[in-house]
């Protein structure tokens, strides 16, 4: 078996030959940039593919972010999830807005809907929750908040490209919805992301702010900035797209893996369950007291064997030294978040990911149960004060069954 290293994520990228020709067109029209055709034709495509109305592309989500917040002239103070990428909080900072830090649940990941009033106060003008692993948040109960309260709802919808809730895109909810197109995504091109609004004047102004302010040639309306994506990372877009079901479909492949090989392995838990309106875009897993190691002790394990997990979200963004002395980022209004972040651990996966190199993860993920297995058998074997018909009871590992390929004796698992 090979002993290559396996990273956490890996881009999916299209057949090069398939990208000459847009390179060609770019070449002889010589529009890099500046909403030029690739950019109008992947707004309108993504559009249509997502099911949302309208679209404005970015540079990356986070000045994304950035510009939704000015986009709605949010002030003062916003409710916000702290197990999340930091890009999330950054972005309020960057406009002078307080985070708001409120847990989550801890069975979804997301912004607890059921903590989020007794935070707010009369400074707090919006919510950002976060779509988290691209499960969608309890988006009707925090729109009946927002309402009651007059208050914007933006969501950080980074890892929820093509997620759908009820019977349609999770990104037609709440006010802007933002998503990545980072090369770590599901959907990349390269660099990039999007604001999805549910109207054409907001979409007018989303354009002129990413664009310094500008309206026409000679009017500056707002302090804005250069957020536009280039024709280059457009037209990878238009693309990328035409193999995203595809390299989607093989993202469930591997899910569908991964969760048969965790029924056996006790104290590791999927978080996110199996759905095709999700986009499988990470496989958390949560490492509980069953495992005989802690998630940290896991990760280390992994590393060891050329594996690389993530430890999203750890640490949670409200222990980032800018962050820790606010008042919402006291640790024990935080206890799910970080529950979370102590246990939970990101798995490979992604479109290229073989079954051979999942069959391999599936195995250094039970091997430290099978040497437990074998040491407590081990023990059973030698101490005289347990009988030996007692052995099977000495531990909750069937050993054959939790190394795939592997049927054989502890010693040959624990060699192999
Ligand atoms: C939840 C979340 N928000 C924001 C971002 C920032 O996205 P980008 O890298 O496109 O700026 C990320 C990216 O990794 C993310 O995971």
């Amino acid at each position: 078996m090979s002993n290559a290293p396996i990273f956490v994520t890996q881009p999916y990228l299209p057949p090069l030959d398939e990208f000459l020709p847009y390179l060609e067109k770019i070449w002889d029209n010589k529009i890099l940039t500046n909403n030029g055709p690739f950019h109008r034709e992947l707004e309108e495509a993504l559009g249509n593919y997502l099911g949302v109305k309208h679209l404005s592309l970015f540079t990356n989500a986070t000045l994304g972010l950035i510009t939704a917040l000015q986009a709605l002239r949010i002030t003062g103070e916003v409710i916000t999830t702290p197990y999340s990428f930091v890009a999330t909080a950054h972005s309020l900072m960057w406009n002078n807005i307080r985070p708001v830090f409120v847990d989550v649940d801890p069975q979804t990941c997301n912004l607890d809907p059921k903590k989020i009033e007794a935070m707010i106060t009369p400074r707090t003008t919006a919510i950002m929750p976060v779509h988290c692993y691209g499960r969608p948040c309890d988006v009707e109960a925090i729109q009946e908040i927002a309402d009651t309260y007059g208050l914007k709802v933006i969501y950080d919808a980074a890892h929820a490209f093509g997620v759908r809730h009820q019977g349609q895109s999770v990104l037609n909810y709440g006010d802007l919805s933002i998503l990545s197109f980072h090369a770590t995504k599901v959907f990349n091109t390269f660099e990039g992301g999007a604001i999805i609004c549910q109207d054409e004047r907001t979409k007018q102004r989303i354009d002129y702010l990413k664009n310094f302010g500008f309206a026409n040639e000679t009017t500056v309306i707002a302090t804005g900035i250069n957020g536009k994506m280039s024709e280059f990372n457009a037209a990878l877009g238009l693309l990328q797209l035409k193999h995203i079901d595809r390299a989607i479909a093989m993202r469930r492949e591997i899910d569908g893996y991964y969760r048969e090989q965790l029924r056996l392995i006790p104290g590791l838990t999927p978080l996110i369950p199996q759905d095709d309106n999700f986009n499988q875009s990470y496989f958390p897993i949560l490492v509980s007291d069953d495992y005989p190691l802690t998630r940290d002790e896991l990760y280390a394990h992994l590393k060891n064997h050329q594996i690389n997990g993530r430890r999203y979200f750890y640490p949670l963004i409200s222990d980032f030294p800018m962050y820790r002395q606010f008042p919402s980022a006291q640790s024990e209004l935080l206890p799910s978040a970080r529950f979370l972040s102590d246990r939970v651990i990101c798995l490979p996966l992604y479109p290229a990911l073989s079954q051979e190199d999942t069959q391999r993860i599936a195995q250094v993920l039970a091997l430290p149960c099978v040497q437990e297995a074998a040491f407590s058998d081990s023990f059973m074997r030698t101490s005289p004060a347990i009988p030996f018909s007692d052995q099977s009871g000495g531990s909750n590992c069937e050993f054959g069954a939790y190394v795939p390929g592997f049927q054989s004796s502890h010693a040959t698992l624990i060699a192999g």
